[in-house]
């Protein structure tokens, strides 16, 4: 079985999670924790890593099973990554680095930013399958300058973060469609994260015939990406991502947004939180007789976690699109996987339904097959 070489943009807390965590599988026999144990005959140890990039003066030189543990990277599993042979390139800063974020991301003064052609020509010399955008949020010309040299290269590319590339018409998916690159985003859905939790209340609320009438999401971290979203223009897709999610399970999503009765979002920076995400949920809902229903909700999680298991599912489906040359941004193959794709789909288990046809048509089967548990 072909290896699935990964590229990573953005050597942050996911990645970290994502190299150290393949490594811990990779030594253990039980895959309990992952979302698919084998898509299309790929397992977890098929992915390895040969390219990466950042713009940090901590981590571009290094090897990334170096660069990964350097400030202000905070995921430290109790194993050792051996050098994977991949030294972190330099990017173009353009927006990734927001005025109050210079002293933790600290772009290096010394290596020389890459054209749009370097990019390119790196992807290509480096043979990568699929590359996966890790940019802060707010990274809207970056992430597309990124997003454009994979179309171009006619690498898969998957859009882990709240810039609207998949989900929107840019120049890039057409790009993209024509060479053959699949483009699977926006905005990575956890695993268990506060999105698909609070979606699942929702869904059940129409499932029992009640209606919501309003609901609220706050989340609070104390990681780079919490830090990052202080500065409320940087947010504005983070919430509008996170909110249609929640809304889109609803009759009339549109109206429940314009009459402001969803919100959900980033709402606090706590430093010692670290990497642990706190979300509070509201919902009142109302059922029989006009009677009223109030559900309140705190969840706690690992936030690197949360993203790292969807990255590896759809790392694995974005090669079996780019094996079959299916090029350009795919819905049926986002709509499970992230909080604003493409297609919104109202319940998850529709998102899940049309996952698994799609896979189907291409001869690529799942274990376990997770419908069975809806
Ligand atoms: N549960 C989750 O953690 C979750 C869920 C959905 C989406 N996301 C999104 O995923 C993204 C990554 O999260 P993270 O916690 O790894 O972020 P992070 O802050 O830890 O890492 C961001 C990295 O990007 C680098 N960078 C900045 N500008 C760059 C540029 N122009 N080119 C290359 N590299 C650049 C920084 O130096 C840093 O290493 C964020 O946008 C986050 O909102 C996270």
């Amino acid at each position: 079985m072909a290896r699935i070489r990964v590229g990573i943009v953005g050597v942050g807390n996911i990645a970290s999670m994502l190299v150290q965590s393949i490594e811990y599988y990779k030594r253990i026999d039980s895959r309990e924790g992952l979302i698919h144990e084998v898509i299309g005959g790929y397992g977890i140890e098929d992915i390895e890593f040969s390219y990466a990039i950042d713009v940090s003066e901590a981590k571009v030189g290094k090897d990334l099973s170096e660069a990964i543990l350097e400030y202000p990277n905070l995921v430290r599993m109790p194993l050792k990554v051996p050098k994977l042979g991949v030294t972190v390139r330099m990017g173009r800063i353009l927006d990734g680095v927001a005025p109050h974020m210079a002293e933790d991301f600290r772009p290096s003064k010394t290596h020389p930013e890459p054209s749009l052609e370097d990019i390119v020509g790196e992807l290509l010399e480096n043979d990568v399958d699929v590359l996966v955008n890790l940019l802060p949020v707010g990274s809207e010309e970056a992430s597309k300058f990124y997003a454009e040299a994979a179309a171009k290269a006619g690498v898969s590319f998957v859009n882990a973060i709240p810039v609207f590339i998949a989900s929107s018409r840019n120049g890039i998916v057409e790009e993209a469609s024509m060479r053959g690159a699949p483009i699977l985003g926006d905005d990575i859905k956890g695993q268990l994260g506060s999105t698909i939790v609070h979606r699942a209340l929702a869904s059940l609320i129409r499932m029992r015939g009640a209606k919501l009438l309003e609901t609220y999401q706050l989340n609070i971290g104390g990681n780079t990406d919490f830090k990052n979203m202080l500065e409320l223009e940087r947010l504005s897709s983070k919430k509008v991502s996170k909110t249609m999610a929640v809304a889109s399970t609803q009759e009339k999503p549109e109206t429940l947004v314009k009459e402001g009765k969803v919100y959900a979002g980033p709402s606090g920076y706590i430093p010692f939180l670290g990497n642990t995400k706190i979300s509070h949920m509201y919902i009142k809902v109302q059922a029989f007789a006009g009677s009223e229903v109030e559900i309140e909700l705190r969840l706690k999680v690992d936030d690197k976690a949360m993203a790292t298991p969807v990255l590896v599912d759809t790392i694995r489906v974005a090669k079996i699109l780019k094996e079959h040359k299916i090029g350009g941004s795919i819905p049926w193959a986002s709509a499970f996987y992230f909080k604003h794709p493409p297609i919104p789909v109202k319940s998850d288990y529709e998102a899940l339904k049309m996952l698994y046809e799609g896979l189907e048509k291409l001869g690529a089967k799942v274990k376990p097959v997770l419908l069975e548990y809806y």
